[in-house]
């Protein structure tokens, strides 16, 4: 395992994903923890991340030095490279300028690091002081304006560092950089592979499960459905998977989980119908967190329910359900302040609503996971590129993308204009460029038309696509026109209800990509 000390900037996690990349093992430590603890753990070398822009910034975390007197192989990273160079006995010059964006690096001394790569190259800074000599010992291998000293190394002691940031795509050789380090100098192997990942895991759940009998709640996403499929290929039909149907969902798409799962997972699935009871929740509500409080109340209750029968089912024959699935993710467990072996605040949130009797002990394969990783291992497993592959999709469904009440008769109208969407979007190829499109029904909101010889009165729906990494931010993916177009005359002859397609223009920030 890389230990990846994270010093608080948000680059620790795509560091760990590029060193997974790699093929190599990576987690994520706070740099909170005790030296002691990181040695304890035999990590096959540490990486030190991004952190506050200066080593003399107010509270900037220290490093301790017995991180390096125990042989383990370090490569530094930006401010991880101050820090290594302060506590090696190097100079970090107070300089207070910043150094951001693209910029040029001269690499002066090849080395192991940079190895055959260009010695002119563009890298990522971000950085305020910068090391002005480096500790005895080390090399100083490249240089830029603001950094003299921009990388160096020490190939007997294994140990090098990166003002810039090679984790980011924005750095041309970032990766082989990384590799270089992990490789080159750190002397490591790639050995870390999703079937590798698939055999350990199906042995960890049979260890945990035993010959007892779990749950798990699928929500048609992709995470719930490669854990379902983890646990179903570790321990067969002593798993029980529970679909709740809210009626939210678009169209066909139930039926396609129902069949994806079934027919590859041989999962015993259980799907509950309880659109009637999710639509009676819902009347006369528009305010959108309203909804969405609803539908996640509902959700409790019906999962609750189902539950129970499950339970019930199995002591009918002697049998107890003592484990629930999850498909919690690592972000998830980073952010929640977890790590391995340490409870997941969140996921057991996530469980809050069950009742005291329901006491499910809980299996998380994929909580050292990244997504795309996840999706690999679905791969793996057999299960279908349209569910591995699948956009994110809310929980809270078409619920949150009616504008107004949600009934039986608006979800029929925007499940067909948002098939016909989705129908051209994928026909014209574009499902992989698009992050996702909702299609969004103002239901509230006529306008007059003209189709054949009559005037219309009918609702507009939203093309919302947007282009994203993570959600957290996104741009409104330009369309080419005649897709659009398409769009527009298929929905307006097809959907009698709709008189106008609109287009969302506004990136994210200001709008969210829901518009609820
Ligand atoms: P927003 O609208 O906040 O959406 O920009 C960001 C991403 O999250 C999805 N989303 C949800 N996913 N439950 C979910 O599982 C929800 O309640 C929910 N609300 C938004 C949204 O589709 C987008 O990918």
């Amino acid at each position: 395992t890389v230990l990846v000390v994270d010093f608080g900037a948000q680059y620790a996690q795509l560091i760990a994903r590029r060193i997974r990349e790699a093929g190599v093992y990576s987690e994520i430590v706070p740099s909170s923890v005790p030296v002691e603890e990181i040695l304890e753990r035999e990590p096959a070398a540490i990486v030190l991340s991004g952190g506050p822009s200066s080593v003399y910034a107010e509270g900037a975390p220290q490093v301790d030095p017995a991180l390096f007197e125990g042989g383990v192989p370090a490569f530094g990273i930006c401010y991880g490279f101050q820090a290594m160079a302060q506590t090696l006995g190097g100079t970090v010059a107070h300089t207070g300028d910043r150094e951001y964006g693209g910029t040029p690096l001269t690499v002066t001394t090849q080395g192991r690091l940079f190895g055959d790569l260009p010695v002119e190259q563009s890298v990522w800074m971000s950085h305020g002081d910068a090391v002005s000599a480096p500790p005895p010992g080390f090399t100083v291998t490249a240089t830029s304006t603001g950094a003299p000293v921009a990388a160096f190394e020490d190939v007997d002691r294994r140990l090098a560092g990166v003002q810039f940031h090679p984790e980011v795509r924005h750095t041309a050789h970032g990766q082989t950089v990384l590799e270089h380090f992990l490789f080159d100098i750190a002397g490591l192997e790639r050995s870390w592979t999703m079937s590798n990942v698939v055999d350990e895991q199906v042995a960890a759940i049979r260890a945990q499960i035993g010959d007892r009998r779990a749950l798990c709640a699928l929500s048609g996403g992709v995470d719930s459905a490669v854990a379902a499929a983890l646990v179903q290929r570790a321990i067969g039909d002593r798993l029980t998977c529970v679909y709740v149907d809210h009626g939210l969902m678009r169209q066909g798409e139930t039926e396609q989980i129902e069949r994806d799962l079934a027919e590859v997972t041989g999962a015993d699935l259980r799907v509950v119908d309880a659109s009637g009871q999710f639509l009676s929740a819902l009347a006369g509500v528009s305010d959108p967190e309203e909804k969405r409080k609803i539908i996640g109340r509902e959700f409790i209750r019906v999962f609750e329910q189902a539950a129970t029968d499950v339970v019930a089912d199995a002591q009918a024959h002697g049998e107890t359900v003592d484990f629930l699935v999850q498909g919690t993710l690592y972000p998830d467990v980073v952010e929640s302040g977890g790590g391995t072996g340490t409870a997941n605040i969140k996921s057991h949130h996530n469980v809050g609503g069950l009742p005291e009797d329901l006491q499910f002990t809980l299996v998380e394969p994929l909580r050292t996971l990244f997504k795309d990783e996840v999706r690999e291992v679905g791969r793996q497993l057999g299960l279908p590129d349209r569910l591995v592959q699948r956009q994110p999709f809310p929980g809270p469904g078409l619920g949150i993308r009616i504008v107004g009440e949600v009934t039986r008769d608006r979800l029929d109208v925007l499940r067909r204009a948002d098939a016909i969407a989705r129908e051209e979007l994928s026909a014209a190829k574009l499902d992989s460029e698009i992050w996702q499109c909702p299609v969004v029904l103002l239901a509230d909101v006529r306008s007059v038309g003209v189709q054949g010889d009559g005037r219309t009165y009918g609702h507009p729906v939203v093309l919302r696509p947007v282009s994203s990494e993570d959600a957290m931010t996104a741009d409104w993916t330009r369309l080419p026109y005649d897709v659009l177009a398409r769009i527009s005359t298929r929905i307006t002859n097809e959907v009698s209800e709709v008189n106008r397609v609109v287009l969302d223009v506004t990136s994210k920030p200001p709008g969210t990509i829901e518009w609820e």
